[in-house]
């Protein structure tokens, strides 16, 4: 099979669907591959780049779609590109099928296939070929690059000769992909991160990139079905303005990412709220697409609203191209990769297998979507499991909690017997090394599993102790033991140095 890559012809449009790296893959696979000349062009591979590694050069658009089995691009086909698909051809690009309707029922015709890149379910399994992700992930970034373009103040505190420097206030409502990725990357720039979420899950996410996680009165999550949020209660959304109403006030920059898939974007910042931002602030609405989460936000524009920012592009992947296409491509060597089993150039349509039924929205002229609902763990039932085995497990643990105490009875009575026969200086000693192991256990009971690595490095380091016997005996009359003894003082250094060098760097790692 023949796989076409056009240029996207959308305005500001920089990207390309398939790289040159990846085009050479897909060539492994067994496909033919052919791109129209300079689709590669805005995102820095070169006509030849793509020609050196065996793919062909097409000189129109019109020539690219008749000739190819399969297209690959990164938007929607314009109402004209789409007449071009016939026959038994497939496509393959984004297509926000829930907002566009029409266009998917007039590629119900002749053979067609429509894979779309926005409708990869949300399972670990689909993870490689999830676009929207990758995307999302350089919105986030690249909003937070934006906003401090037009803020005309630092993003990190400094104190320098010429006064005191405070750092930016930035908070990001909605920590999903993007959300996420603009809390670590204005996080790294120093400036003090808030951030919002329906979805009580990503609390920790939050948290663990350095932000803090701001929360409402009301005991409502707003996880929905197959990972992502649901419409909230107006009781909720009320709660949600009096919140950001407060950090209107004290922030300058806000970032948000507010979706509800198939639904307009949630309005959750109103004009008055605007109102009540310092001058210089910057809002960038990455939800501008679907309406905007600001009711100021135009699509596509940045405005000044007395002294506000207000950003709404809905172009921010492809203001890096480079890394963007990057990104897309490799989905798409993935995709090619479990679509194409024989590695033959055929690509196979599995509709059994639950990805490639959700992403393919037509099939052989028929529209096959909305998909069937993939059965994932929701966190209803995630709680329920939870309830069940917590329940299950405290009614194994009852006659365990019988056993140990019957054990402590068995201890202390041979403690008992043992004291009243051992002389007072082994009872001593004795003494000491039960408290050492009680006091050990407690220690390592209560450090969290995940540290368990950093926390043997360290006792490693601390059981140098041995460093003490070899100096006392170093300055011993016996030729034998002084040398054993300052053996012994080097070796132990280096597990001493070494044991917390590498803690430090583990919790460091950790840390990150
Ligand atoms: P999204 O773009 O649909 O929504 C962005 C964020 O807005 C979400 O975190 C959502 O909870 C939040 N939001 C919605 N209404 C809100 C409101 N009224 N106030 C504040 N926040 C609100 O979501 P995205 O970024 O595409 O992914 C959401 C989650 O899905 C991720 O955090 C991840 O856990 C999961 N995911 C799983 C994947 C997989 O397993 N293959 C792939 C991608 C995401």
């Amino acid at each position: 099979m023949i796989i076409g890559i056009p240029k996207e012809i959308f305005s500001n449009e920089n990207r390309v669907a398939i790289t040159p790296g990846v085009a050479a893959k897909l060539l492994k696979f067994g496909y033919e591959v052919q791109i129209e000349k300079g689709a590669g062009e805005n995102a820095n591979f070169t006509d030849d780049h793509y020609k050196e590694l065996g793919v062909k050069l097409v000189d129109t658009a019109q020539k690219l779609w008749d000739s190819s089995d399969i297209i690959v691009k990164i938007n929607i086909p314009t109402p004209t590109e789409s007449q071009k698909i016939n026959q038994s051809k497939t496509l393959i690009s984004f297509f926000s099928p829930h907002q566009n309707k029409d266009q998917l029922n007039s590629l119900a015709r002749d053979n067609i296939n429509v894979i779309a890149m926005d409708a990869v379910p949300r399972i670990s399994r689909a993870q490689k070929l999830d676009t929207l992700s990758s995307m999302a992930n350089i919105a986030g970034s690249r909003a937070v690059i934006e906003a401090s373009h037009s803020f005309s103040r630092f993003f990190g505190g400094q104190i320098t000769a010429a006064g005191k420097i405070p750092p930016a206030k930035v908070l990001v409502i909605g920590a999903g992909v993007a959300g996420l990725s603009a809390i670590g990357t204005a996080s790294s720039l120093g400036a003090i991160v808030r951030a919002f979420d329906t979805r009580e899950d990503v609390k920790t996410q939050v948290e663990s990139l350095n932000a803090e996680f701001l929360t409402v009165n009301i005991d409502e999550d707003g996880s929905g079905s197959g990972g992502y949020a649901k419409t909230m209660s107006k009781e909720y959304i009320k709660a949600e303005y009096e919140l950001f109403e407060k950090q209107c006030k004290d922030t300058d920059i806000i970032i948000t990412t507010a979706l509800i898939p198939g639904k307009p974007a949630p309005k959750l910042i109103t004009r008055k709220m605007v109102e009540l931002m310092k001058p210089g602030s910057v809002i960038v609405d990455l939800a501008a697409e679907q309406g905007g989460n600001c009711e100021l936000t135009q699509k596509d524009k940045a405005i000044n609203a007395n002294g506000i920012t207000v950003i709404g592009y809905t172009d921010l992947p492809s203001r890096l191209p480079t890394q963007a296409s990057q990104l897309y491509a490799t989905n798409m060597q993935h995709l090619f990769d479990d679509m194409t089993p024989e590695k033959n150039g055929q690509m196979v349509f599995n509709m059994n297998d639950e990805v490639v039924r959700s992403m393919t929205i037509v099939r052989e002229g028929k529209v096959t979507w909305p998909p069937p609902e993939i059965k994932k763990e929701n966190t209803a039932i995630k709680k329920e499991t939870l309830k069940k085995s917590t329940s299950a497990v405290m009614k194994k643990k009852m006659p365990k909690k019988m056993n140990t105490f019957a054990g402590f009875i068995l201890s202390m009575l041979a403690l008992i017997g043992l004291g009243s026969v051992a002389p007072a200086s082994f009872m001593a000693h004795f003494t000491v090394f039960v408290l050492a192991c009680f006091v050990g256990y407690m220690v390592v009971w209560n450090v969290t599993s995940s540290l368990h690595t950093p926390l043997m490095s360290v006792t490693n380091a601390v059981s140098s102790i041995i460093i003490i016997g070899a100096l006392i005996q170093i300055s011993s009359d016996n030729f034998i033991l002084t040398v054993m003894a300052s053996l012994a003082i080097f070796i132990t250094s280096i597990n001493i140095f070494g044991g917390f060098a590498v803690t430090k760097r583990m919790l460091d790692m950790f840390k990150k």
